[in-house]
């Protein structure tokens, strides 16, 4: 046992911790021109969330960037928060260090690191969320220590509170913990395809990194409206080898609805994780919760250990190479 699915399973205290962090440093920032939200993997994976949420409440641009480098616009007038667990990945550390020279404002959400160096030297808003966890599995302490560097700066408001009441509620924890068994059941032996819809394709994504790197198995994620003008014609002649169609969906999403409807006429027996009911951030905390978990009973029913991940550790030495010392 890896231990791993006891760590999600804490999942509800580690967020009760996390709500009561402190951003450090911090300068009222106000009206920004837009915000950027760096990171990679299990961290960057908190941008695109906050960053789905935010664009519905707020009129400036956001978004999120995986990569080393920012889109010419980000610049002056901007926040750029950049979010590495770890604090030392080398394309985080870059684009934090493109977006100071562009003379934006910054933050940073951390565990430690080269970027808490480097924000406590200059003075940059940070928040340090708690060290001792594997990335994908701080997703907690990073949304919640993102929610409050993004309210203090930039005046959100941004609430992760009822996520906690998802995570705590007897109910829905036994109701999790038994959905992650059947998703793991349904996926073992194939290839996870996860059918979402627009609003939860940040979701789609992190279930695809958990299978990758918590059971090592490849997965794919396809998104509504775009599958009803490609992917839905690549499931036509019903199900065939190894894929598993998961279909996420947070309510009566007509759309959703009419992909699992369809995939069922032609034969495939589609899994469902329905998170209706819960407001977007909640949504997709307790989505990501039990697709976590599910990732790692997989992991346990294909024998491998969750924890490693030493592929990455490979890639990490060459990106390091190639972007050397950012700043
Ligand atoms: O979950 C993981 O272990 C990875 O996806 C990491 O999050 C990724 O390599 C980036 O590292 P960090 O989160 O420390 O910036």
């Amino acid at each position: 046992m890896s231990g791993l699915l006891e760590e999600y399973l804490g999942w509800d205290s580690q967020l009760e911790r996390a709500l009561r962090l402190d951003v450090l440093g911090a300068t009222w920032v106000g009206e920004v021109r837009g915000i950027a939200f760096a990171g990679m993997g299990g961290s960057g994976i908190i941008g695109d969330f906050v960053a789905r949420y935010l664009e519905r409440e707020l009129e400036v641009p956001v978004f999120s960037v995986k990569s080393h480098s920012l889109p010419r616009c980000v610049g002056r007038g901007w926040l750029a928060v950049a979010v590495s667990y770890s604090g030392n990945t080398p394309e985080t550390l870059s684009a934090f260090c493109e977006a100071r020279r562009r003379g934006a404002w910054l933050g940073v959400v951390a565990s430690g690191g080269r970027l808490v160096e480097l924000a406590e030297r200059a003075e940059v808003p940070r928040v340090l969320v708690e060290d001792g966890h594997l990335p994908r599995t701080a997703m907690p302490s990073l949304l919640a220590g993102v929610a409050k560097l993004v309210n203090e700066l930039a005046g959100s408001r941004i609430d992760v509170g009822r996520g906690l009441e998802a995570l705590r509620d007897p109910g829905s924890r036994e109701g999790a913990l038994e959905k992650a068994r059947g998703m793991a059941r349904y996926m073992h032996g194939g290839l996870p395809v996860f059918v979402v819809p627009e609003e939860l394709y940040p979701l789609g994504l992190r279930a695809k990194s958990e299978v990758n790197e918590n059971a090592k198995v490849a997965g794919k994620v396809e998104v509504l409206p775009e599958w009803g003008h490609n992917d839905i014609v690549a499931w036509e002649g019903g199900p065939r080898g190894v894929l598993r169609p998961v279909v996420l969906r947070r309510g009566p999403d007509p759309l959703a609805g009419f992909a699992l409807d369809y995939l069922r006429e032609l034969g495939h027996d589609p899994e469902v994780l329905d998170l209706s009911g819960r407001d977007y951030l909640e949504a997709v905390l307790y989505g990501s919760w039990i697709a976590g978990m599910s990732s790692v009973i997989l992991a346990e029913l294909r024998g491998v250990d969750p924890r490693l991940t030493k592929s990455i550790e490979r890639y990490r030495s060459v990106a390091r190479k190639l972007l050397g010392t950012p700043c």
